[in-house]
C-alpha cells in the first residue's frame, strides 16, 4: 500500500515514552549465554536493553507513556475517541491492551484496538489512525506502540537474547493547520514470516511448541537492509520529496549495522540519523516513538521539519511515514 496523504491535514501534536527501570547490560547477559560485550557492541551496537519486571506487562508501561503523550498535546483523556495499540506481546489476547488502557486512561468514548504488524506495528498505526482521522470519522487519536519482548525470549537464545529489550511509546494525533502527514508505503510478505516467528502462539497447532521467538538471523538481515531503503525511497518518490528534504530519520533501532546500511544507501548524513538502538535495543513498537522522543529531547525534532520513519520486522512486515512536524502547539486545530 502507498499514497499520499490528501484528506484533512493530521499530524502529531503529543509524544511520550516510557521505559522499565532495570538496565541489563551486555556483560550481565554474558553471565547467562555465550557472548560478550564486545560481540554484541561490534554486531550490533547494542550496549544495553531495559527489562520489564516480572509483574509488569505491557499496559504498565505503557500507561506512562500514553500520560505523557496526553500532557504534552494539552489534553484530557476523555477527548480521545480513538485508540490503537500495536504490540505483539498485550498483556494478554482478550481483552486487548488498548481497551485496557482506554479504561485505565478514563477514555469512555474511544474505539479501542490492537494491531498486531510485528516491529513496523507503530507505523502500521499511525497510517490507519491517519485514515480514520482524515476521513472525519475520529476526531483525536492515541496511538501507542510498545512490547516487553523479554516475556518472549529465550533466555537459552544467544541469537535472539541480544537483540530485544522493552519499550514503549505513544503520540495524540488530530487536525493541525499546517505540516502533518504527507504520505505512507506499507507492505508484508508472510512469505519470509517464518524467519521471524513466535509458533503456537495462536490457533495453527505445533508439535511441543516452547512459545519463544525464533529467528534468523541473516535472512532477517537481508530482508532489513533491502526493505528499510525500498520502502524510504517508495515513500519519498510518491510524495514528491527528496531525501536532501528530510531533516530527521527515525529509523527501526534494529541494529546499528542495518541503520547505518539504510543511511548509507539513502544518502542521509549521519547527523540526521536517530539512534538510540545503543541504550533500548529493539523494542519493537516502541522503537519509533522511543527515538522520536530522544529526537525531541536532544532538540532536533522541531516545527516544520521534515521527519522520515521506517519501519521493518515480523510478518514479514515494513512501513514508511513521512511527516512535517508541527509540534509546537500553535498548528494545532481545536
Ligand atoms: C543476529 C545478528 C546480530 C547476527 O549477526 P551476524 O553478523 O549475522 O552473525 P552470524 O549469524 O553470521 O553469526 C556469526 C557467528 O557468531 C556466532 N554468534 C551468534 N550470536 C552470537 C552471540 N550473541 N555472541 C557470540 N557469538 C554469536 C554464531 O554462532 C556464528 O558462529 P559460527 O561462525 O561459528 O557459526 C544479525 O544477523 C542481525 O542483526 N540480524 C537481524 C535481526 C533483527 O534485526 N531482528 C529483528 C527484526 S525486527
Amino acid at each position: 500500500m502507498i499514497g499520499t496523504a490528501n484528506g484533512t491535514r493530521i499530524g502529531i501534536t503529543g509524544l511520550g515514552c516510557h521505559v522499565p527501570d532495570r538496565v541489563l547490560t551486555n556483560d550481565e547477559l554474558s553471565t547467562l549465554v555465550e557472548t560478550t560485550d564486545e560481540w554484541i557492541v561490534e554486531r550490533t551496537g547494542i550496549r544495553e536493553r531495559r527489562i520489564a519486571a516480572e509483574d509488569e506487562a505491557l499496559t504498565d508501561i505503557a500507561l506512562p507513556a500514553a500520560r505523557e503523550a496526553l500532557a504534552d498535546a494539552g489534553i484530557e483523556p476523555h477527548e480521545i475517541d480513538l485508540l490503537v495499540c500495536a504490540t505483539v506481546t498485550p498483556d494478554m489476547m482478550f481483552p486487548t491492551s488498548s481497551a485496557l488502557l482506554a479504561d485505565e486512561l478514563g477514555m469512555p468514548d474511544a474505539a479501542a484496538y490492537d494491531l498486531l504488524a510485528g516491529c513496523t506495528g507503530f507505523v502500521y498505526a499511525i497510517a490507519q489512525a491517519y485514515g480514520m482521522l482524515a476521513s472525519g470519522v475520529s476526531r483525536r487519536a492515541l496511538v501507542v506502540g510498545g512490547d516487553v519482548l523479554s516475556k518472549i525470549l529465550d533466555w537459552h537464545d544467544r541469537s535472539t537474547l541480544i537483540l530485544f529489550g522493552d519499550g514503549a511509546g505513544a503520540v495524540v494525533m488530530e487536525p493541525v493547520q499546517r505540516g502533518g502527514f504527507l504520505g505512507f508505503e506499507l507492505g508484508a510478505d508472510g512469505g519470509g514470516g517464518e524467519h521471524l516467528w513466535l509458533p503456537g502462539s495462536g490457533s495453527r497447532r505445533f508439535d511441543a511448541p516452547d512459545g519463544l521467538v525464533k529467528m534468523n538471523g541473516r535472512e532477517v538481515f537481508k530482508f532489513a537492509t533491502r526493505v528499510m531503503v525500498s520502502s524510504a525511497e517508495a515513500v519519498l518518490a510518491t510524495c514528491g520529496r527528496t531525501i536532501d528534504e528530510v531533516d530527521v530519520y527515525v529509523p527501526h533501532q534494529a541494529n546499528v549495522r542495518i541503520i547505518d546500511h539504510a543511511a548509507r544507501k539513502l544518502g542521509v548524513p549521519q547527523e540526521k540519523v536517530v539512534v538510540n538502538v545503543d541504550r533500548y535495543g529493539n523494542t519493537s513498537s516502541g522503537s519509533i516513538p522511543l527515538a522520536l522522543a530522544d529526537a525531541r529531547d536532544d532538540g532536533r525534532l522541531r516545527d516544520g521539519q521534515l521527519v522520515l520513519m521506517t519501519g521493518m520486522g515480523a510478518g514479514l512486515t515494513w512501513g514508511s511515514a513521512l511527516i512535517e512536524w508541527t509540534h509546537d502547539g500553535n498548528g494545532v486545530l481545536r
